[in-house]
């Protein structure tokens, strides 16, 4: 039994899709789990040259590999038929692989109508915030309850616990660590657990935890209503080199330099070990290499002092075993 966590360690958008299809190819895994979030996530994948974005559909499909809607998620079945007929038209089966936790939650329509107007934090107005509130105002209605999911229902505890195969689950977090209910910028926050905890309220005991991801990006992004770019051209074409535009929502995403304390507290709250820095291209076409430490702008000279500046610094000195850095490049493999 193990459990590998993929983790964003800033505001969502920074490649967990990338790293759970590249972990994917491994073989390693008998499942692949979605923990927490919905539609309001999109992850892009590239797959034998096609680009895809899915909503709710663990990355596992790809690849054969049983992929589940955990219990920290909920789900919108509109969304949910249409990414399987998607899917189904694009030649990737989903048939007897795409699974949804019997105690998911479910976003109804008139949790899309309450969403779907101008919100104080700008949310993706997929009625991700009023579908967990009535989880917690225990009112709200789960998978179990929805006719049209009978076919697809899991018991997670059947069957990660009580089957005679030793599960090997990889688990693929949503939104990012700065979004986080508990340990995010709040109120500009999604409604659910976005951290290494999240994975585990999925049936997924702490001993079984292998490696924990942490994926960022070598600069910031963050889409929603609080002002996160200064005003500096650079910004700008960072966004335009990086196409930062949200998967969802086609919003503009904000940039801004990697904020080193942000990252810091995600590796050491997540329990990471493994680290990847993703789109350093985007960085190396500006040619500029900054990031921003206790408020202040860091500046180097190179793309080798960043890396072995961000290295040496987040290595961390209280973890018992080794942190590996990887840093990585739009669209190429890690
Ligand atoms: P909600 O999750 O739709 O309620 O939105 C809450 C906040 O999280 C807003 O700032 C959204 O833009 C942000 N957010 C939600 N999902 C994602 C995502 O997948 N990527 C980036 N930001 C997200
Ligand atoms: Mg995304």
């Amino acid at each position: 039994m193990l459990a590998d966590i993929v983790v964003d360690l800033q505001y969502g958008d920074c490649g967990k899709g990338k790293i759970t299809h590249h972990l994917c190819k491994s073989g390693d895994y008998t499942h692949v789990l979605r923990y927490n979030g919905g539609c309001n996530a999109g992850h892009t994948i590239y797959h034998e040259g096609r680009k895809f974005v899915t909503h709710h559909i663990p990355a596992g499909v790809f690849f054969g590999i049983k992929s589940i809607i955990g219990s920290g998620c909920v789900v919108n079945p509109v969304q949910f038929f249409a990414e399987i007929e998607e899917l189904e038209a694009a030649g990737i089966k989903t048939q007897g692989l795409v699974f949804i936790a019997n105690n998911a939650h479910v976003i109804t329509a008139d949790h899309l109508a309450e969403d779907g107007g101008d919100t104080k934090i700008g949310t993706t107005k997929q009625g991700n915030g009023p579908a967990y509130r009535d989880k917690y105002a225990r009112t709200g209605l789960q998978a179990k309850d929805i006719p049209s999911f009978q076919p697809y229902l899991i018991d997670l505890y059947e069957e990660f616990h009580n089957t005679n195969a030793s599960p090997r689950i990889l688990c693929e977090g949503a939104q990012g660590f700065g979004l986080d209910i508990d340990h995010g910028d709040y109120p500009y926050v999604t409604s659910s657990h976005c951290t290494t905890a999240g994975a585990l309220l999925n049936a997924i005991p702490p001993a079984w935890i292998r490696d924990v991801w942490g994926v960022g990006k070598i600069y910031e992004t963050y889409v929603g209503q609080k002002n996160f770019e200064p005003d500096e051209d650079i910004f700008k074409t960072i966004r335009d080199i990086g196409e930062e535009y949200g998967a969802t929502t086609g919003r503009p995403r904000q940039c801004n330099w990697m904020d080193l304390n942000l990252v810091t507290r995600a590796l050491n709250i997540n329990g990471v070990n493994k680290v990847v820095f993703n789109k350093v291209d985007v960085l190396r076409e500006t040619d500029t290499w900054r990031l921003i430490s206790d408020g202040k702008v860091l500046e180097f000279d190179s793309e080798n002092d960043i890396k072995s500046f961000l290295t040496n610094t987040l290595a961390g000195d209280h973890s018992d075993s080794d942190r590996e850095f990887f840093f990585s490049d739009n669209k190429n493999g890690i």
